[in-house]
């Protein structure tokens, strides 16, 4: 198989995909799984989850789209964000989909669209920063710009506004919380402060849904059973499980540690300081928002090779910064030698861009057997998708 490509482990992202049901099942058993289709909206990996019936976690009117060609319901969707398109946004309602807002206009949208039949609605709670622990999430100074505030008053209004429409909408809470840490404190905190919007307000909610944003697959990182009973055992002092729905929506934690990238040393050569490695892997590749410094990586080649003090992989754009990582003390890279990055499935894969060299191919190896999901992405298309559809047709 030629470099560069990713390789998808089926059985892993079955090991993820079954550990969140079994911790789910044990802990609250009236629970849906979602996955976040942002974190990597591989058609293949969509196709996967329908079939493993988890639900569908989308933030846009295309990923919503996306999730219904691949076969999943829209009862088997939760759509959130702020930025949904008023078509889909209707149609969600109507269809029930699992429906979270999180702008002013979708409120507005609801009170003028008379015909809307209103019966359980989500809202995304913006959680104050405040009952993080110090280190565990950022925007500290400014807050986080998701859902509505209770403290700013946000949230009476919406809850108002709603009640006008249909005083017996069920409603829903929405969070979730991108943290530096992953820790089970970020859920502790996240699951005492819905427990005091369910009381301030004296809400029965028809569901609970707390996000993503958890660990998966990783070695001494906290498991989906020790997330899961954290947020139970604080929802569960003030819902009753049997009435409310837990809703969780991973990403990172089904996807992240079941995806390898596979490249080849293109070049080897030296300046003044260190020794340049240049590969068919990119940062583009691996980590788009260029914040990485440490991966999960193995290389083949001679174990017993000398010894370099510095060498600096870098990627295949041109851009000086493509740096995926300084090895140092490390055996000599040659070309030819392989680098495979490992746990690299989220955010990734479908978020970097055709940027120099066009995406790569995905395989997925199903026990022994290896299969092509997605091809390497050829000139023509990517000349295609930057001409109209008349110029298409000719
Ligand atoms: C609303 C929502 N749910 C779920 C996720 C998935 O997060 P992760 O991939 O970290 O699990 C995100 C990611 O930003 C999100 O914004």
């Amino acid at each position: 198989m030629k470099t560069p490509y990713f390789l998808i482990n089926e059985a892993e992202i079955n090991k993820n995909v079954n550990e969140f049901k079994a911790a789910l099942k044990k802990y609250w058993s009236n629970s849906v799984l979602a996955y976040s289709v942002k974190t990597n909206s591989l058609p293949w990996i969509l196709e996967y989850m329908n079939k493993s019936a988890v639900f569908a976690e989308v933030v846009s009117d295309e990923e919503y789209q996306l999730a219904i060609k691949c076969g999943f319901s829209d009862d088997r969707i939760v759509f959130n964000g702020p930025i949904k398109g008023e078509e889909y946004f209707l149609r969600a309602i109507e269809k029930r989909a699992v429906v979270n807002i999180d702008s002013e206009k979708e409120l507005e949208c609801l009170s003028k669209n008379e015909k809307v039949k209103l019966s359980e609605i989500g809202i995304r709670l913006n959680v104050d920063i405040g009952v993080f622990p110090e280190g565990d999430v950022d925007y500290r100074e400014d807050g986080f710009r998701f859902g509505f505030s209770h403290e700013a008053c946000g949230l009476k209004r919406a809850l108002d506004r709603i009640r006008q429409i249909n005083e017996n909408c069920r409603i829903g809470l929405h969070l979730h919380c991108n943290s530096i840490t992953r820790s089970l404190d970020v859920y502790r905190s996240i699951s005492k402060y819905t427990a005091m919007i369910v009381e301030t307000y004296g809400l029965t909610p028809s569901y609970i849904d707390v996000g993503g944003g958890f660990f998966g697959g990783v070695a001494g990182k906290p498991t989906a059973e020790e997330y899961i009973s954290v947020i139970a055992q604080e929802l569960s002092r003030v819902v009753d499980p049997k009435e409310t729905r837990l809703i969780i929506e991973p990403g990172s934690a089904m996807i992240g540690s079941a995806v390898d990238l596979h490249s080849s040393v293109l070049d080897v050569k030296s300046n003044n300081r260190s020794r340049i490695i240049t590969t068919d892997a990119s940062r583009i590749l691996i980590d788009p928002l260029w914040k990485k410094s440490r991966y999960f990586y193995s290389v083949n080649g001679d174990p017993d090779g000398a010894v370099e003090e510095k060498q600096i992989v870098c990627g295949y754009t041109c851009m000086d910064f493509d740096r995926i990582m300084v090895l140092k003390d490390q055996r000599a890279l040659s070309v030819g030698d392989k680098i495979v990055y490992h746990k690299v499935g989220a955010y990734t894969m479908t978020f970097g861009g055709p940027f120099i060299r066009y995406y790569p191919a995905v395989y997925v190896k199903s026990g022994t057997e290896i299969k092509k999901v997605r091809q390497r992405m050829s000139v023509d298309s990517y000349y295609s998708i930057h001409k109209t559809e008349e110029e298409n047709e000719h």
